[in-house]
């Protein structure tokens, strides 16, 4: 599939630009995420995987005097001035490519003008970092076109501030790291803390990964993670330790009264959280797939109840989930809000548990969810 979203990138490249030259063509995947939800701002870990789904990007040098960008799946050209860049108000995909030129200059490097075309088959919305993998496939891009000689730890960092400085979500790292440090078939313990993580192959035996997409991005979806991540930072500060992961549930309760019920909740939600991603771990090496199945209820349980980033469609998948016995476990996916569930389903059962919560999704809420099965994929690089 990507094969043909490459070709169909090349060949829009040429039609727009009309370049001799053949432009250098970048793949930049997609990611899911096992378990570890918004522990990645906490300094903590997160057990994300890059996927066969992403961006495909074709770039050249251009001698003229300004860069041109175009989206092919919306079919919207965009031309900018290297010189004076900002974000622009509602820029939507353009922010992004905007964030990574202006952020790599504040890095000290110097890019040229470039043309380019790009197109994804990530859903949008659905809470597996187009956006991530739209700034990853820029970033290297530009850093090969260039020569600017970045290493890929750089480079997810620019990513990052371009998320924070023109898409305005004071994001963690983990989705560009996923997305840039993918490995075939696994999923990465990541430490956020170090930035560095530890490939898990991965077999669920007589079960298989299901996304089941809700359609839905509730519009606070921007404003509450970064309220989230203040939250976050608020009790870290009153417990006088560098971010939450540094946080036992005793060293919360000393200071519980200090703080309000709500923010308690949140807290304890990541350190729980974030014990829950080492426990996973630890059934991975075991072969214990029944614990991993609870643990990803109890991780919807704590992103529902307590760090209230849910909404009713992604409880209702979670319930209908919990209903079926051929479902192991199942949570939201991401920053919330919308997107999808991640739902470890009997590979025997796949089909008629698809057709089964499609059925009742429809009836609830008089609208499809979208049923994908991913692959784990090499995160981004260079496909000429
Ligand atoms: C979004 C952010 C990530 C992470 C997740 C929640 O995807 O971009 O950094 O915080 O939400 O785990």
């Amino acid at each position: 599939m990507n094969k043909k979203l490459i070709k169909e990138v090349k060949r829009s490249f040429k039609t727009q630009f009309k370049d001799k030259d053949k432009p250098l063509l970048i793949f930049s995947p997609g990611r899911i995420n096992l378990i570890g939800e918004h522990t990645d701002y906490n300094d903590g870990f997160a057990f994300p995987a890059a996927i066969n789904k992403g961006i495909a990007l074709a770039i050249s040098k251009s001698d003229s005097k300004k860069s041109k960008a175009y989206a092919l799946n919306k079919e919207e050209m965009y031309e900018f001035d290297l010189e004076g860049i900002a974000p622009l108000n509602k820029g939507g995909w353009r922010n992004y490519i905007l964030g990574v030129v202006a952020e790599l200059q504040n890095f000290g490097k110097t890019v040229g003008n470039f043309n380019s075309v790009f197109a994804g088959n990530i859903p949008g919305g659905a809470g597996m970092s187009s956006s991530a993998a739209l700034e990853n496939s820029f970033v290297y891009g530009l850093n090969e076109l260039f020569d600017l000689g970045l290493t890929k730890h750089e480079m997810i960092l620019i990513s990052q501030k371009a998320e924070h400085n023109y898409a305005g979500v004071k994001c963690g790292i983990m989705d560009q790291y996923a997305s840039m440090f993918g490995i075939k078939k696994s999923a990465l313990l990541l430490d956020t803390r170090t930035v560095e993580s530890e490939p898990y192959k991965i077999d669920f035996k007589d079960y298989k990964l299901m996304l089941i997409n809700t359609n839905v991005k509730h519009d606070l979806s921007e404003s509450a993670y970064n309220d989230r991540r203040e939250v976050c930072e608020k009790v870290s500060k009153l417990l006088n330790i560098v971010a939450l992961r540094d946080a036992s549930k005793e060293d919360l309760d000393k200071i519980k009264s200090d703080i309000s019920e709500e923010d308690y909740q949140k807290a304890r939600y990541i350190i729980n959280e974030n014990n829950r991603v080492l426990e996973f771990s630890e059934a991975i090496q075991k072969d214990d797939i029944n614990t991993l199945g609870d643990l990803l209820y109890q991780s919807h349980e704590g992103l529902s109840t307590k760090y209230k980033v849910s909404c009713a469609e992604l409880d209702f998948l979670v319930d209908r989930a919990k209903e079926n016995e051929n479902v192991l476990g199942s949570r939201m996916m991401g920053g919330g809000f919308g997107g999808c569930t991640i739902n470890l389903v009997k590979k025997d059962e796949f089909k008629k548990f698809k057709k089964e919560v499609s059925k009742k999704f429809r009836q609830a809420f008089e609208t499809d969810c979208s049923v994908y099965s991913v692959k784990l994929a090499q995160g981004t690089q260079i496909v000429n």
